[in-house]
């Protein structure tokens, strides 16, 4: 994992009227990855988009596509968000029958694996997969909606995490995913967060001056 924080903007508060354009903006603001909430209406209460806007999406940017699956089950669309061009696929533990299975799923198509954690969601859901993912998400609200106030009782949970990937040697980055704000960002960091999503507060503070919200998360 690099120490280096890195900006994934979520385009859940993007006018979904002009996405590609918002990307292309966000790709000149400074972001370092595209973070896409994908929701069923199912696994969480909210309904977004599906592999055929990311793929009609992929021409707008060359950066990364992290793209966050709050779908269930999710492996019979692992291979839709693949070919669409997804970078990274997160999925929760919660949303298939075998974990292991997913992550193999995922790797068959050169992708990066992150396996994303809700608030109340335990560490002993991942621990035996370590050795073989990519990415952590941490969810700070629970998922399904932008904007919501973040939760720092999941901080000590990315502590642990923090520590128990460092004592181990492994590779795997930490996201935290929700409510993040110019307040909070340096706590998350502290905790280990190396990856911050925003969507709130990068389109909407600063009368949606997106460089300039970038900037500062990724400085504060
Ligand atoms: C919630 C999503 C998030 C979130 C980010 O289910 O995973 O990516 O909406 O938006 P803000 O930053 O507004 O909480
Ligand atoms: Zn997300």
């Amino acid at each position: 994992m690099s120490e280096e924080i890195k900006i994934s903007p979520s385009i859940l508060s993007a006018d979904f009227s002009k996405l590609g354009e918002e990307i292309t903006s966000l790709d000149h603001a400074g972001a370092d990855y595209i973070h896409v909430d994908v929701m069923d209406g199912h696994f969480v209460p909210n309904i977004t988009m599906g592999p055929e806007i990311i793929r009609k999406l992929r021409p707008y940017t060359k950066k990364v596509f992290d793209v966050h699956l709050m779908i269930s089950p999710v492996d019979k669309y692992i291979k839709d968000f693949a070919n669409a061009g997804a970078d990274i696929i997160t999925f929760h533990p919660e949303a298939t029958e075998d974990t292991s299975n997913t992550i193999k799923l995922i790797k068959s198509y050169s992708k990066k694996v992150g396996i994303s954690l809700k608030p109340k969601s335990e560490i002993d859901l991942i621990v035996d997969h370590l050795s073989s993912i990519d990415l952590i998400l941490i969810m700070s609200v629970e998922p399904g909606f932008g904007g919501q106030k973040f939760m720092p009782e999941v901080l000590p949970k990315l502590e642990e995490l923090k520590n128990i990937i460092s004592k181990k040697n492994f590779n795997i980055d930490l996201e935290i995913d929700g409510g993040i704000n110019f307040d909070n960002c340096n706590k998350a960091k502290k905790a280990g967060a190396n990856i911050l999503v925003s969507g709130s507060t990068i389109f909407k503070e600063n009368n949606g001056n997106l460089k300039k919200n970038i900037d500062l998360l990724r400085s504060k």
